[in-house]
């Protein structure tokens, strides 16, 4: 089992639209796939027409006083499984903060599905806390997408201190997200970071169909397979099976 996130320390930059595409990706791939939606707005759980709320709550799950297949629900889409948001992931970092290992927390909910699913994705919250750490501690990549401006790159920076601060092999793919290419900053961040490896080759465009994910409830890989935002989508999965397949290789040889 393979486990990625969508997380960045910054707010609405395009995580759970990126988080909810690529699992429905993987799932029409024909892999096994669970969608964790760790942010109380409870966005993702919305966009697959799941009704937020934990039985018992998200505090007794991350406590570690409930397992993860509890929460389980099917989606409409074939292989994509969801746990759904739950207000109580509100005082999420609180409840983790009295866990002897709360970096521990998410590996070991995670570890008794790991022969149920081929692949996770958590959709986490904008900040950097105990969440993220406990995250990045159970995931082989995370996906932080950047709106292409000088400060966001920076900002990036912050976020891959932060992975190395906590000592996990996660590695970390920075994705360029609703990009305008009509907008001359952003054509001059594309060109600054083509080549680089800590960056996806493809870019997310701004695009209609991404927006109306949450009008709609429907993915928008789903609503508009052929558009530009779609294909850059499927681009930033291919991209990151090469990324997981290395991965397992040096898993292998280590
Ligand atoms: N490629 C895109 N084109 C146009 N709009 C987008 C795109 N990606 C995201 N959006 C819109 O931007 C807003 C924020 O996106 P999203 O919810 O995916 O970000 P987020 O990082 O998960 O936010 P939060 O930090 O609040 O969880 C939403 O209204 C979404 O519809
Ligand atoms: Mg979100």
């Amino acid at each position: 089992m393979k486990v990625i996130a969508s997380a960045a320390a910054k707010g609405g930059v395009g995580k759970t639209s990126i988080a909810v595409n690529l699992a429905v990706i993987a799932a029409l791939e024909g892999r096994r796939t669970l969608l964790w939606d760790l942010d109380p707005q409870g966005a993702s759980s919305h966009c697959l027409r799941v009704p937020s709320g934990l039985r018992g709550g998200a505090t007794k799950l991350l406590g570690g006083k409930r397992h993860l297949d509890a929460f389980v629900q099917h989606t409409f889409v074939e292989g994509l499984d969801l746990v759904p948001a739950d207000r109580g992931l509100r005082v999420t970092e609180s409840v983790l903060a009295e866990r002897r290992w709360p970096d521990r927390a998410i590996s070991k909910l995670l570890s008794p599905v790991s022969g149920d699913y081929d692949l996770v994705v958590l959709d986490c919250p904008p900040g950097l806390g105990l969440l993220a750490e406990a995250v990045f501690a159970a995931c082989d990549v995370v996906v932080t997408p950047i709106i292409p401006t000088p400060l966001a790159i920076r900002g990036l920076e912050q976020t891959v201190e932060f992975v190395r601060a906590t000592g996990v092999d996660a590695e970390v793919l920075a994705v360029l997200s609703m990009v305008d290419r009509r907008k001359v900053l952003h054509r001059q961040v594309l060109e600054r970071v083509a080549g680089r490896e800590d960056f996806a080759t493809v870019a997310v465009p701004l695009s209609d169909s991404v927006e109306r994910m949450g009008l709609e409830q429907m993915p928008s890989v789903l609503a508009s397979p052929r558009s530009l935002s779609s294909a850059a989508l499927r681009g930033l999965w291919d991209e990151l099976v090469v990324l997981l397949e290395d991965d397992e290789e040096s898993d292998g040889d280590g």
